[in-house]
């Protein structure tokens, strides 16, 4: 059978799921000349999702702009183990703990449970914890202010525009069961590696973590104590060659490292757990 002139032109254009692509495309444009533009702009290069004007995430449609990172699959991952946490499962093991694989879960209740979302994006991890946790206070923030236009249709609570923490209301303080956070962590001299699509249509401010990819992630654990509830906990995606860092930068900032990782998604998430004694400690250098 021909292949449809669609499908052609995907192909052309180097799109290795062409047929699956057309037949999302052909699904989402609402005319034939939108189709039209949808596909120039996919073989012009601009991700899949940035075309479509949504990504599939813990099985919901996250609205994504076009120059606003595109949720990744396995970022899905993150959102797994928060949940295990939330739903207050102890699988997770003594630390130094070894590697643990994730499950997926179904919807938790929690009443009381404040989530927050920080470098959300497009919202994909705030979205999904306020689709899955009843009851949850849900915020989240970006420095971008694309980000936060397109995560202000995504999650279902605050969304804030600024610079990590500083955006947030300060009632928050020592109140977070869940600090979020897929911060930017390629390592500057391997952004040149990242696929094109990335590279060309995803914010430097999205993938940039510096010299070892981890400024950001040690930001965000420096200042997390500050905001988690006692037993509260941080979550950050990472590689598996930075876990080590990574899980030294959450000693270092007062919170009980783990590293979990799952092969399917080829992700790995570090844990890190505010005990009571390190709270108070906190809040006492915050006064
Ligand atoms: C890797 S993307 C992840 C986005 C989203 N969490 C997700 O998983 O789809 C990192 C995000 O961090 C944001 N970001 C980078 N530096 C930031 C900062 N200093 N304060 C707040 N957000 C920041 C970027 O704008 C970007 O949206």
């Amino acid at each position: 059978m021909a292949e449809s002139p669609i499908v052609a032109r995907l192909r052309a254009a180097g799109c290795v799921f062409a047929e699956d692509e057309a037949g999302l495309l052909i699904a989402t444009a609402r005319s034939p000349e939108e189709l039209d533009a949808m596909v120039e702009r996919r073989a012009a290069g601009l991700p899949l999702e940035q075309v479509l004007g949504w990504a599939e995430f813990c099985g919901l449609r996250i609205a994504v702009e076009p120059g606003v990172f595109v949720p990744r699959r396995r970022t899905e991952f993150l959102v797994e183990q928060a949940l295990l946490l939330i739903r207050g499962d102890s699988i997770l093991p003594d630390p130094p703990g070894p590697v643990i694989q994730g499950e997926p879960l179904g919807t938790v209740a929690r009443p009381g449970a404040i989530v927050v979302d920080l470098c959300c994006g497009a919202g994909a991890i705030g979205a999904a914890l306020a689709a899955a946790v009843a009851h949850a206070e849900v915020y989240a923030a970006d420095v971008d202010p694309a980000a936060v236009r397109c995560a202000r249709r995504n999650v279902p609570g605050h969304v804030y525009q600024g610079d990590l923490y500083q955006p947030l209301p300060a009632l928050l303080r020592g109140r977070v069961t869940i600090l979020a956070a897929n911060v930017p962590y390629v390592p500057t001299g391997e952004i040149a590696f990242l696929p094109p699509e990335a590279r060309a249509h995803e914010p430097r401010v999205a993938l940039d973590g510096g010299p070892d990819g981890l400024d950001v992630l040690r930001r965000v654990a420096a200042g997390a104590p500050d905001w988690l509830a006692p037993g509260g906990h941080l979550l950050i995606e990472t590689s598996e060659r930075q876990a080590p860092l990574a899980a030294a930068a959450f000693e270092a900032s007062g919170l009980t490292p783990q590293v979990a990782t799952s092969a399917d998604l080829s992700a790995t998430v570090l844990i890190g757990t505010l005990e009571q004694a390190a709270q108070s400690v906190a809040a006492d250098k915050a006064r």
